[in-house]
């Protein structure tokens, strides 16, 4: 992987902020935008800015035709057995709250969550606990902080319906043993889903080998636009599923009393949609397969047992997750005694243009748990460089030296 060429397609990388590039180590939260991606949406925006899959005319056709060519981009990003299994969403927050809407779940139904779920895998939950009165039940974490599958396995019963967990954790990076896990739920006869908001831009997906029944993609943190994302479900599994937000095009035919709804993805995708985005969703796959999804694994990993060789063994650091770095993907999350993370953050920033996330990263129920205002955490991406893991690691003992 030529990390020097890449960064070339990225054009905020080329920009200087108070005469000095940027550090980007935020791509957890959002990555970078490759110029192919920017082009082909803004393709879409001179050159056919129309409505797909209603108007027959020449500029609707190919709205229609660049929508399918997405979808099958899609698919094969994550190896769905059919493009029909692709449902384009505003992101994976909203595919989460599809499958729990969708579902027939109903009072005494269990739903089961590991002990680090960004808000996104629990707030829908808890929130049909109070609704319909299913139970949503936290899988506690080794003490080491890994995942717990003797756990796991004591709390499966015939009232657990799914199984529905982080893939790759954003507060720290790791990633739940997913096959196991899914292996596990179905069978004890539950479904399983996996948040892959983390996992999707770092490493390769096959959802045909890892069984996995739902699994939500964030396209904002892999190189696409924001206010895109993905659902992935068993095509048996969505034609079951009910419509969660239902209207215009999401019908084969409607009478003054009944509605018969069209099969997936159509039923699921409800009103005029963001046909550039679906489009720069499409590039950002492709964008992402030509360098190859183990490369840019192996090259995270690279980046953050760097950081973690400079900075874990300074008594002074906090470090979240587990000690090695090789199951922390492109994670470092940490936190400096006595110091706030927001802090250290906007330090970072201010010394070198370095970016990163600070706060509960939309994980409050860990920090709540572990009794922690947040972390600060850095994560890396595809463009970044050596040099960039240096100068972080250089600068956050800086920050240990004269800001304490
Ligand atoms: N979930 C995103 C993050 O971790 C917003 O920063």
């Amino acid at each position: 992987m030529d990390v020097r060429r890449l960064r070339e397609d990225f054009p905020v990388l080329q920009k200087k902020i108070n005469g000095k590039n940027i550090i980007y180590l935020d791509s957890a939260c959002m990555s970078l935008k490759p110029r192919s991606v920017i082009d082909k949406m803004n393709e879409y925006y001179y050159d056919f800015p129309c409505c797909g899959g209603r108007s027959v005319h020449k500029l609707g056709t190919q709205v229609t035709i660049s929508m399918d060519d997405a979808r099958t981009k899609l698919q094969r990003f994550i190896n769905a057995k059919q493009a029909e299994e692709i449902i384009f969403l505003r992101n994976a927050t909203e595919g989460i709250n599809l499958v729990a809407n969708g579902l027939a779940l109903k009072d005494g139904d269990r739903v089961l969550v590991s002990d680090r779920e960004h808000n996104s895998n629990l707030v829908p939950w808890l929130r049909l606990s109070t609704l319909k009165g299913i139970k949503v039940e936290v899988v506690p974490s080794n003490p080491d902080n890994t995942f717990d599958l003797e756990m796991l396995e004591s709390m499966m019963g015939n009232d657990v319906k799914l199984v529905s967990m982080v893939h790759t954790s954003n507060l720290d990076g790791y990633s739940l043993p997913d096959k196991e896990i899914i292996d596990m739920a179905h069978d004890h006869g539950a479904l399983a889903m996996l948040d892959g908001a983390q996992s999707a831009p770092h490493k390769v997906i096959d959802v045909q080998r890892s069984d996995v029944d739902f699994f939500v993609i964030s396209i904002h943190k892999m190189c696409g636009p924001s206010g895109m994302g993905v659902l992935y479900g068993k095509y048996h599994l969505l034609d079951e599923l009910s419509p969660f937000i239902v209207g215009g095009s999401t019908v084969k035919n409607v009478t003054d009393s009944d509605i018969e709804f069209l099969p997936p993805p159509a039923k699921f995708e409800a009103g005029l949609q963001n046909y550039a985005g679906i489009i720069g969703a499409g590039a950002a796959a492709q964008y992402l397969m030509d360098i190859g999804l183990a490369e840019i694994e192996a090259h995270d990993n690279d980046l953050n047992r760097l950081i973690t060789k400079q900075l874990s063994n300074n008594d002074q650091i906090e470090l979240i997750g587990p000690k090695d770095a090789d199951l922390r993907g492109c994670v470092f999350a940490f936190n400096i005694k006595g110091m706030d993370s927001h802090d250290i953050a906007m330090i970072l920033d201010e010394l070198e243009n370095i970016m990163i996330r600070s706060g509960m990263q939309c994980v409050h129920s860990w920090f709540n748990r572990n009794k922690l205002k947040g972390s600060a955490r850095a994560s890396v991406y595809l463009y970044n460089t050596e040099e960039d893991a240096k100068i972080f690691s250089e600068k956050v003992l800086e920050i240990i030296e004269n800001f304490k």
